[in-house]
C-alpha cells in the first residue's frame, strides 16, 4: 500500500527544519499587520513572501476549488520571489487557509507544505533539552521556540521544581509523569510581562506550593496586590530539593522582585536579569532610570560567581544563541566578554545608565494586560490569551541582532 503524500509540516517538523538550518521558503498569507508583528525566524535567513489571503482569493465562481483559484492567482503575485528548488511552507494564522494555498502552489509546480495549526500552533509549540542528567540531578530546559521563552524543570530524589512555567501547564505535568517525578514546588522568577504564567494554575492542579518574591506580587501601575496566595521568596535563602540545594538571589532591576536561582552551586537560572547576548530591560515598571541602578548592582553580584557557572536565561532572542544541542546556556566566564550588557557594566554606572536609556525597545501595550492577568486581577479566555501572547518576547534590552553561539 502506498503512503499518502505528506503535505503538512507539524510545528515539531518546522522546529527540526529551523534547527538544522534547512533551506526552504515561506509564503505567509496573514494580513500585513500580523505579518509585520511576528514571523517565523530561524538560524539562517528564510526567503519569505507575505501575500495576504484575501488579495489572492479571486474566485471565478462560488463552486471554484480553492486550490485551483490560488494556483491561478499565485504566479502573477509571486513573480518568482520563492525558490523553485527548495520546499515552500504555506503559513496562515490558524492553519485553515494554508492547506489550500499549499495545494495551489503544488498545482503550479512547487514542492509545498502547509504549517499545521498555523502561527497559533507554532506559538504554542514546546521543545525540551537536557541541561544535566545525572543520577542525583536532572535539569531540563523547556523552550517555546516561536516566542523565545524558556522554563525549567529541576528534579532530584523523585521531587521536582518548575521555574517560570507557561500557561500550557500540561507540558510540565506530562514530563513529570513520564519520569515519575512529583512536582512539589512551582516558582516564578518574576512577574512576567511578556507571557501568561502557568505558575499558580500548575501549583493548584498538582497540590504543589507556589513561590514568588513579594515585590512582584503587586501590579505596578496601580499598586494592586495579587489575588492569589503564595510563599515568599527571600534573598539568600536556600531550600533543598531531593539532594540539591536551591539558593535564591534577589536580583532587582528588570522588576523589583526578580529572583535568580543558583542550583547545586553551578546552574544559574538568571530569569530576565541576564540573557546570552543581552540583559533584561529595566523600564517595564515605568522607572527606567531608578531601576537601571538596581540592575547594575544585580549584574555585578552575578559577576562575582565563578566563571564555570552555567547561565540559563528565561528568554532568548535568536536561535543562534543555542548550543549545538539546541540548549540556551553559556559559561558565565564567556559572557563576561561576549555579552554587550556585561561589557557596558565594566564601563561604570554612568556609562551603563546611558547605554540602558539609549537602547530601550518599545513597551508593547499587551504587557500591561499580561501583568494584570499574572497578578490575578484579570481573567481571560483562550482566544484572548493567544492574542495577548502573539509574537516574540521583548524582555531583552537590545533585541534581535546577530545571535552568537557560546558553549557551556
Ligand atoms: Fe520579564
Amino acid at each position: 500500500m502506498t503512503q499518502p503524500m505528506k503535505t503538512s509540516w507539524s510545528p515539531a517538523e518546522l522546529y527540526r527544519q529551523l534547527d538544522q538550518g534547512s533551506r526552504f521558503g515561506i509564503l505567509d498569507v496573514r494580513n500585513k499587520e500580523e505579518f509585520a508583528a511576528w514571523k517565523i525566524e530561524g538560524k539562517t535567513p528564510i526567503q519569505t513572501v507575505n501575500l495576504p489571503y484575501f488579495d489572492l482569493l479571486d474566485l471565478e465562481g462560488d463552486d471554484e476549488d480553492l486550490g485551483a483559484a490560488f494556483a491561478r492567482a499565485l504566479p502573477k503575485r509571486l513573480q518568482g520571489r520563492l525558490p523553485r528548488d527548495a520546499p515552500i511552507l504555506a503559513v496562515c494564522a490558524k492553519g485553515d487557509t494554508s492547506p489550500h494555498v499549499a495545494d495551489g502552489l503544488r498545482r503550479i509546480g512547487y514542492q509545498a507544505y502547509d504549517l499545521a495549526g498555523g502561527m497559533a500552533a507554532w506559538g504554542n509549540h514546546y521543545e525540551t533539552h537536557v541541561v544535566e542528567d545525572t543520577g542525583r540531578l536532572t535539569l531540563l530546559q523547556i523552550s517555546r521556540p516561536a516566542r523565545g521563552c524558556l522554563s525549567y524543570l529541576l528534579a532530584s530524589g523523585g521531587e521536582a521544581l518548575v521555574v517560570d512555567p507557561s500557561r500550557h501547564i500540561e507540558v510540565y505535568g506530562r514530563i513529570a509523569a513520564e519520569r515519575r517525578w512529583r512536582i512539589t514546588r512551582v516558582l516564578d522568577s518574576h512577574l512576567q510581562a511578556d507571557h501568561l504564567s502557568g505558575g499558580v494554575a500548575l501549583a493548584r492542579e498538582l497540590g504543589a506550593t507556589y513561590w514568588l518574591h513579594p515585590y512582584d506580587s503587586i501590579y505596578p501601575d496601580e499598586q494592586l496586590p495579587a489575588t492569589f496566595a503564595f510563599h515568599y521568596l527571600e534573598d539568600d535563602t536556600t531550600f533543598t530539593l531531593g539532594e540539591v540545594a536551591v539558593r535564591i538571589l534577589h536580583q532587582p532591576g528588570h522588576t523589583l522582585g526578580m529572583v535568580n536561582l543558583l542550583l547545586d552551586g553551578r546552574f544559574l537560572l538568571t530569569g530576565d536579569t541576564l540573557f546570552i547576548n543581552s540583559i533584561g530591560r529595566p523600564d517595564l515598571g515605568g522607572r527606567a532610570e531608578a531601576w537601571a541602578g538596581l540592575l547594575y548592582r544585580s549584574l555585578q553580584r552575578l559577576l562575582a560567581l565563578p566563571d564555570d557557572t552555567v547561565v540559563l536565561p528565561a528568554h532568548f532572542s535568536h536561535m543562534l544563541e543555542a548550543n549545538e544541542q539546541g540548549c540556551y546556556r553559556a559559561r558565565l566566564g564567556d559572557l563576561r566578554s561576549h555579552n554587550e550588557g556585561l561589557r557596558m557594566l565594566a564601563e561604570g554606572p554612568a556609562a551603563f545608565d546611558a547605554y540602558i536609556l539609549g537602547s530601550l525597545p518599545a513597551h508593547p501595550p499587551s504587557y500591561d494586560e499580561i501583568r494584570r492577568v499574572n497578578t490575578g486581577l484579570l481573567q481571560v479566555d483562550e482566544a484572548k490569551a493567544s492574542e495577548l501572547e502573539l509574537g516574540r518576547n521583548l524582555c531583552a534590552l537590545s533585541h534581535g541582532g546577530n545571535g552568537q553561539r557560546l558553549a557551556a
